[in-house]
């Protein structure tokens, strides 16, 4: 469904990501794993629009992306929720939801549907109950990036990427989003789910991209994978500093 290859970006001596190559296919959770400043934001920002790349091909659904920036990506039909929490704080949580469909100052959505359709939206997998009329910078973290979920699922995208979104969720909304996500990759969407955390890799994932230091060194099946395996992947020297530990 869509193909990165060869893709490249540097930030002055930091090579983020180095000829990254991976397949995705539709219908799955695919999930990016890597330590912290492996380069997982920097592919997710490459598959959004908010920073080119210096080399490397994007194709989606055998065709070459040629978007060059957010707007041209989504509509593409690519949709981000983003490791840092965007949000305008000032304005409601309904606006923030349907910011991606109107305008910035066009609204095409009747003005009587835009709560119920906010509300659409966040009952697909939020547990915790968030006033639709609250500004949305008085809310706790957590249910800011539910607002910042929702306003990437509203639009509908064939192609969801999560950036660690689920870090400050308690356990009732992560398990809810995650059966959200497989249900979504269940109707023929792709998920790309970038994670450093094990258990959620192995609960979620039908593939598995292991960055580290900006390469990607494997691309395989959740069946084929094993936590031990993946961390030796992702950090081999922790992995051997833990063997040595039980040994
Ligand atoms: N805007 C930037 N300017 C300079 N260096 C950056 C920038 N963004 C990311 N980097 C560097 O690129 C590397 C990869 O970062 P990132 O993609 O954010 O990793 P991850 O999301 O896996 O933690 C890190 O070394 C990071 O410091
Ligand atoms: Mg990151």
């Amino acid at each position: 469904m869509l193909t990165i290859s060869g893709l490249s970006k540097r930030y002055g001596e930091t090579v983020a990501l180095d000829r990254a190559t991976i397949s995705f296919r539709a219908g799955t959770v695919h999930t990016i794993l890597g330590e912290n400043g492996s380069g997982k934001s920097t592919l997710v920002k490459l598959l959004s629009g908010i920073v080119l790349p210096d080399a490397g091909e994007i194709t989606f659904e055998g065709r070459p992306v040629t978007a060059r920036n957010p707007a041209a990506f989504q509509a593409a039909g690519f949709a981000t929720a983003f490791q840092e929490v965007l949000i305008a704080p000032d304005r409601s949580v309904t606006d923030n939801i349907l910011l991606g469909l109107d305008g910035l100052f066009t609204r095409r959505i009747p003005r009587g549907q835009r709560r119920d359709r906010a509300a659409a939206v966040l009952a697909q997998f939020a547990r915790t109950p968030i006033d639709l009329d609250a500004p949305a910078g008085s809310l706790p973290l957590a249910a800011q990036q539910l607002v910042v979920l929702a306003r990437a699922v509203a639009r509908g995208p064939r192609v969801l990427i999560l950036d660690e979104i689920t870090a400050a969720l308690d356990f009732a909304d992560r398990e809810s989003v995650f059966a959200f996500m497989r249900q979504r990759a269940g109707a023929g969407g792709l998920i790309l789910f970038i994670t450093h955390r094990m258990d959620e890799v192995m609960a979620l994932s039908d593939d598995i991209s292991v960055l580290r230091s900006g390469r990607v060194v494997v691309t395989q099946t959740r069946e084929v994978s094993t936590p031990a395996g993946l961390l030796r992947l992702m950090a081999p020297q922790t992995a051997q500093e833990m063997e040595a530990h039980h040994a």
